[in-house]
């Protein structure tokens, strides 16, 4: 089989990559190790910054989206016993959408496949040779039968466990938090129409959302925490202790989803060998506090899918070689914007009575400082993606 990109993993960065070049009239073939049911409802992080809002318009994956989007103007920062909102509309004038990231990849595989766009779902043991050349071939096994994909170039985009990040052999960056989030999915109506982070001397806890009947909430846990030790009473309590808040109630309902989460931050340079790019969770981790995953994987999709165009059909090598310093400069502002939300938010197990002071500080300067309160607010929803701006 013979195609211009060979992109591994059908997760946001494969899929919308491949719909990306389709519109500029590259052929692709995504290879992805799950079935389709699997990748339509792993369940992940929600929140669309305002950039990849603007993004997935634009190349008409809108519909269900606009109409099932949550559109957010702003977050509030809950600690010290007091609620503090940080109004991101009045602020930088922009806001967020919360939407599941399987929500996206459903989009997606949809839009492709009404395109006939190929994925090629359950394809095992995919293997990547001749990235250094021109003219590298993609192997897979399919219903038993090995495979060979003949490309021009490979876009891995197989997330942290794919196979693409070992063949760039990349330097790597990496740095574990000593937290996990314990997430639940609960069939239960948001009471609150806005995101609430919580700082509580007993740890971090979210409140989110997926749709006015589903809320989506999360509790600092330690790392090596297994959720089966957490009843759905342990888990509501917790909830309710750490969210507390005046005029504030939790509404309780089935457990549809538990899961833990580690945290870390991870960076991979650069994010190509040859004819080889990575993209996404493959090439950068961020901690989830800042909701940047899925945000990063577009960004980096976006300016990709250009640079592929650009080579493949014009013979224009400038966007490639400039690929990965584009996207890593990008990629190292939310690092440390997901970071520094992740220290102020979270209790360090190892923290003292100066640390605590430190980090109240550091939280009353945000929500009292407008200043501060707008640095946060340009981050959360969302600096502008990578073409030579200046803030990135
Ligand atoms: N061969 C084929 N597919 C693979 C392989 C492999 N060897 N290894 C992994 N995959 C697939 C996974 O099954 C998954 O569907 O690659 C896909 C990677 O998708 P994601 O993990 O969703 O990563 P990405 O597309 O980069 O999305 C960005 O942002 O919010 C975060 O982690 C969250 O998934 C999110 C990410
Ligand atoms: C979510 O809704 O899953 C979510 C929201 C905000 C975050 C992380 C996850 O920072």
């Amino acid at each position: 089989m013979r195609t211009q990109v060979g992109i591994v993993g059908a997760g946001p960065a494969g899929l919308l990559l491949s719909h990306l070049l389709a519109r500029a009239g590259v052929d692709a073939v995504v290879l992805e190790a799950r079935s389709r049911e699997y990748v339509e409802q792993r369940v992940r992080a929600g929140v669309l910054e305002h950039p990849t809002v603007e993004l997935l318009r634009e190349v008409g994956l809108a519909g269900r989206f606009d109409r099932q989007g949550m559109p957010h103007e702003g977050i509030s920062l809950r600690f010290d016993g007091g609620d503090h909102r940080i109004d991101f509309a009045a602020l930088v004038g922009r806001g967020i959408t919360v939407y599941g990231q399987q929500e996206v990849v459903k989009d997606l595989v949809a839009a492709r496949l009404a395109a006939g766009g190929e994925i090629v779902f359950d394809a095992a043991d995919v293997t990547l040779d001749g990235v250094d050349g021109d003219a590298p071939v993609v192997g897979y096994t399919k219903d038993g039968r090995r495979h060979e994909l003949h490309c021009a170039a490979v876009a891995g985009c197989d997330g942290f466990h794919g196979v693409s990040r070992a063949v760039v052999a990349p330097q790597v960056f990496d740095r574990a938090h000593p937290y996990a989030w314990l997430g639940i999915l609960a069939e239960a109506a948001p009471t609150h129409h806005e995101l609430v982070y919580a700082n509580h001397p007993r740890g971090f806890a979210l409140y989110s959302m997926r749709s006015p009947e589903i809320t989506r909430l999360y509790l600092q846990v330690p790392p090596d925490t297994d959720p089966a030790g957490w009843s759905d009473a342990r888990i509501w309590d917790e909830l309710g202790t750490r969210l507390a808040a005046e005029g504030f109630t939790l509404n309780e309902g089935p457990v549809l989803e538990k899961g833990v989460t580690g945290m870390r931050s991870f960076v991979a340079e650069p994010m190509r060998r040859g004819r080889l790019f990575l993209a996404g969770d493959a090439a950068h981790i961020v901690p989830p506090t800042g909701a940047k995953g899925m945000n990063l994987a577009i960004a980096d999709v976006r300016v990709l899918a250009a640079a592929l165009a650009d080579l493949l059909l014009r013979g224009d090598e400038r966007g490639v070689d400039a690929y990965s310093e584009t996207c890593l400069r990008r990629v190292w502002r939310a690092e440390h914007f997901s970071a520094w939300m992740t220290s102020m938010l979270h209790v360090a197990p190892d923290g003292d009575a100066f640390d605590r002071r430190l980090q109240l500080s550091q939280l009353r300067y945000t929500v009292a400082s407008r200043a501060a309160a707008t640095s946060l607010a340009e981050n959360y929803v969302g600096l502008p993606f990578p073409s030579g701006g200046s803030l990135s």
